[in-house]
């Protein structure tokens, strides 16, 4: 498979200048000659995501993500390589030199995005004939308007087992596509497939995604039938658990703030009444990529989930995953019904603008849960209340510290300024314990990462130690390799990933052609590119000597020969009696 010449991606990687591009995903700060901002690949509060301008690269020592400006394009926007580079391309307007590059996969994409927005369009038709009126009168019912109805782009698919299927292989689509979509379905018996439209007699609301694409559907019954919800699984072009219904409209917003409620209908009922920021989940969990999307878009997010245990407890999962980010949470106690859309139907909007203008900030509603556990009427429950009630504060801003303690004075008869002492102990202590774990967490997380793309790292330090610092030296001053080829082979290297890096960096430099980290990309995986990536973020820990170089040869060579070495169970008496003395008399020279 022909791949993308070098001078190519070396236009791409000057006319995508690193910072530029990474700037319009991640704030960063200027620190000495590197920029530092929070990782937009793991959820943290301190920056540990750094971008090396010198070396067009990045690397995060939080969680090990790294790369260059393809890498991250690749992550960032879910894409593989070939469409991350015509992303780039598309975006400095170069034009990509014409051959066949093995895009199958970029091609199904494509082809999953088309069925999906004919599909769309065929259930928002179907909506006003004959076939929806069910659909449409059900929408009607539930007091949507035409204006939502044509803004959300809603739809119906008909009572039918075959339609959408008859109608998109009309319009040229395979059978395979629409399985690929997840539009059609199939059951197997006796060996042969039974294909059928995974939409039949339903409420369609469709999924679009930031980039304007529909990637997905929900599908709702018009009675009161199981299962509520048909929903479009896992494909190509969708993970349920990245995306957020709404967003793509709640985006555009200025004001930073977001309204995450749990249905569909809520978001719309939302829209409707004027809060074009609400999004929602698709009935799962809140997961930690739909918070890190969230804190790319908002600095404050009203929570908004129901009121029974189950949402409680939703609530508490969703505040332990944004107290990970800077964002700031306040919840809304809904009450006159159980979900944003029943109120604004039952009570009109006013009562929603008053519930949410009442909610609490996650500060307020930590100290009411804190208040139901610790009733505050006896001095032992005061004690226990203030007790817990400073930790919750030591997290807050200075502001909002004053605030609470001069508060909690009041309300317990203790002086503001015993509070803010504890507070400050307090906050010294759990700040140092918080930034510590994240660090721990984020480092556990990249372990477990790097113990799952590569197990050998784990099991050979020294052997990976001494390979890392070759593939540095040889990645900073490539005519190193003429010098130290004779003794370099690959399978002195144990570590998959390393092993990996260096055939791929000596191909090129038999060929004099460059190793820069952005030539290297398309030869690669993502992880692999980020490994390269933590090699040049550690790159000062390398002397840059042929003869360091040559050292790190003859560790490798001295970690074979242990590897090759039979194991005691397995020598002859004589053999083990001369391995044995050659321990000894290691141990008499140290
Ligand atoms: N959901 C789902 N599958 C189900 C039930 C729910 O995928 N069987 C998802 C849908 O995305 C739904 C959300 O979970 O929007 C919230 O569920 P629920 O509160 O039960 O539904 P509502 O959105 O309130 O829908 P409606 O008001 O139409 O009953
Ligand atoms: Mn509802």
């Amino acid at each position: 498979m022909p791949r993308i010449p070098d001078d190519f991606i070396q236009q791409i990687r000057d006319a995508n200048d690193i910072e530029s591009v990474i700037s319009s995903y991640v704030e960063l700060r200027r620190r000495g000659k590197n920029l530092v901002g929070l990782c937009p690949f793991h959820n943290e509060k301190t920056p540990s995501f750094t971008v090396y301008p010198e070396t067009a690269s990045y690397f995060c020592f939080g969680c090990g993500a790294g790369g260059e400006v393809i890498n991250f394009i690749r992550n960032i926007e879910n894409l593989d390589f070939f469409e991350a580079v015509k992303l780039l391309a598309d975006r400095s307007g170069l034009k990509l030199p014409d051959a066949q590059y093995d895009d199958t996969t970029a091609n199904l994409r494509r082809r999953i995005y088309e069925a999906n927005r004919e599909a769309a369009r065929f259930f928002h038709e179907t909506l006003f004939t004959e076939k929806g009126k069910a659909q449409l009168d059900y929408l009607v019912r539930r007091n949507i308007s035409p204006k939502m109805i044509k803004h959300f782009g809603l739809g119906a698919a008909p009572d039918d087992w075959h339609a959408l299927e008859e109608h998109l292989r009309q319009k040229g689509f395979k059978q395979s596509e629409l399985v690929a979509a997840n539009l059609v379905r199939y059951t197997e018996k006796n060996g042969k497939r039974h294909y059928y439209d995974a939409f039949r007699a339903k409420v369609i609301y469709p999924v679009i995604d930031l980039r304007g694409n529909v990637v997905a559907f929900g599908g709702r019954v018009l009675d009161n039938s199981k299962p509520k919800y048909i929903n479009t699984s896992d494909t190509l072009v969708y993970k349920k658990s990245n995306e957020l219904f709404g967003l793509n409209f709640a985006k555009n917003g200025n004001d930073r703030k977001l309204i995450l409620c749990e249905g569909y209908m809520d978001v719309i009922a939302l829209h409707q009444a004027g809060y074009e920021n609400a999004v929602s989940t698709s009935g799962t969990a809140l997961t930690p990529e739909q918070v890190s999307l969230i804190s790319r878009y908002a600095d404050e997010v009203a929570l908004c989930f129901d009121s029974d245990e189950a949402g409680q407890k939703a609530v508490r999962a969703a505040l332990a995953l944004f107290s990970k980010t800077g964002v700031k949470i306040k919840v809304i106690k809904l009450s006159g019904g159980k979900d944003p859309d029943e109120i604004i139907r039952v009570h009109g909007k006013e009562m929603f603008a008053k519930l949410l203008n009442q909610a609490d900030n996650d500060t307020e509603y930590k100290l009411s849960k804190l208040r139901e556990k610790f009733p505050t009427a006896t001095d032992d429950g005061k004690i226990n209340f203030l007790r817990e009630a400073v930790k919750v504060l030591a997290f807050t801003d200075a502001l909002e510290r004053d605030v609470y303690a001069m508060r909690l004075a009041d309300e317990l008869g203790v002086s503001k300024e015993a509070i803010m002492q504890q507070i400050n102990s307090v906050n010294k202590k759990e700040q140092y314990k918080k930034a510590k774990n994240e660090l721990a967490d984020a480092q556990k997380q990249a372990k477990e990462l790097e113990k799952a793309v590569d197990p050998q790292r784990i099991k050979n330090v020294r052997a990976a130690k001494a390979e890392d610092t070759i593939l540095i030296s040889l990645l900073n001053n490539g005519a190193f390799y003429k010098k130290v080829k004779d003794k370099l082979s690959s399978d002195l290297f144990v570590t998959t990933v390393n092993k990996r890096i260096l055939e791929v960096i000596t191909e090129r430099l038999e060929k004099d052609e460059s190793v820069d980290i952005t030539h290297l990309s398309q030869y690669l995986t993502s992880e692999e590119v980020s490994a390269v990536a933590r090699l040049l973020a550690n790159q000062a820990m390398v002397s840059n000597t042929v003869k360091e170089c040559e050292d790190c040869i003859t560790v490798l060579e001295d970690e074979r020969r242990k590897r090759e070495a039979p194991t005691p169970s397995q020598m002859s008496d004589e053999s083990f009696l001369a391995f044995f003395s050659s321990l000894n008399k290691d141990d008499n020279d140290n």
